[in-house]
């Protein structure tokens, strides 16, 4: 079953090719990493899936549940209802700062954007459970009455992982959703992540800046450079000699800090992957 389908996206902004020719599928309850160097077009593809801006026109379509999001650089008719299956984390600004957090998660009730419910706070004792319950499950429950301003980075990060709970999203692409917090809080923030993924199903697209939280968590990774797919297969193929093949000099961007630290020292031990028979760096993940 295919959760999210996306054929040939292109996308330019002015001179500049973000994405250039763009084709992945994602299986039903996969999680999966996407990562890359910044500027090579991890927000603008997750984006495109979300249905908050379309491509060039010509060719390229995605399907979300095999309902069409956008089409030849059109958005498809009805979209809006269909977002509602689609929950989507931030790096940051994700919830309303001045509101509790269990206002926000309640925004999931009503798909994203605030409304009159909101200000007002008319919710049912039913819905108000629901949120309750999705913070619980994301661990921060005691913080429901508080601003949202005073949680911390990864506690927001949580809200908006409940709230995507709370949306019932089916799909949630989280677009570099640890990437200013410290390694606990980061560890917290994927641990929802995967266990939203395995005990709902949910079907996990993340961005991420270093490949090692996409092999502790995710299974395949989608790796980008300069708008281009350059590899999609084993999340456990990356090890930093196969990432210095796919990025050169930029590799090291996406090194933790501990991995750069044993790369120049030189103790990086790990087998580097073989070309498969067509001279490929690895075998394709799925047949397109
Ligand atoms: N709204 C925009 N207007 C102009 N250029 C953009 C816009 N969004 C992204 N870009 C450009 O597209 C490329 C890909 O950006 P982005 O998708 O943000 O990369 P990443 O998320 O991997 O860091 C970059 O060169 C960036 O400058
Ligand atoms: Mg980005």
């Amino acid at each position: 079953m295919v959760a999210v389908s996306v054929r040939n996206l292109n996308k330019t902004f002015g001179a500049n090719r973000a994405l250039k020719d763009v084709s992945l599928e994602l299986g039903r309850s996969e999680m999966v990493a996407l990562i890359g160097a910044s500027g090579s077009g991890k927000s603008t593809l997750i984006r495109h899936i979300a249905g908050l801006i379309v491509s060039d026109k010509g060719q390229g379509q995605i399907e979300v549940f095999g309902t069409s999001i956008q089409k030849n650089g059109a958005l498809a008719k009805g979209v809006r209802g269909h977002r509602r299956e689609i929950g989507v984390v931030f790096q940051q600004f994700n919830l309303v700062g001045r509101l509790s957090v269990l206002t926000n998660v309640l925004m999931g009730v009503l798909g994203q954007a605030p409304s009159w419910r909101t200000w007002f706070g008319i919710f049912t004792k039913s819905e108000k459970q629901r949120a309750m319950n999705a913070l619980g499950r994301v661990g921060i429950a005691s913080h429901a009455a508080q601003r949202s301003s005073n949680l911390s980075g990864g506690q927001q990060q949580r809200a908006a992982i409940a709230r995507t709970i709370v949306q019932g999203a089916k799909l949630v692409l989280a677009d570099e959703p640890i990437a200013s917090l410290d390694p606990a809080s980061s560890r917290k923030v994927m641990d929802n992540l995967a266990h939203v993924n395995r005990e709902d199903g949910v079907t996990v697209l993340v961005s991420l800046h270093q490949v090692d939280y996409a092999i502790k968590y995710c299974p395949r990774t989608i790796a980008m450079r300069e708008g281009e797919v350059v590899f999609d297969g084993p999340s456990k193929l990356l090890t930093p000699e196969f990432l210095q093949q796919i990025y050169g000099a930029d590799s090291i961007e996406l090194l933790s800090p501990e991995e750069r630290r044993r790369k120049a020292e030189g103790k990086s031990a790990k087998p580097i992957p073989e070309r498969d028979a067509e001279g490929d760096l690895v075998l394709a993940y799925a047949a397109r």
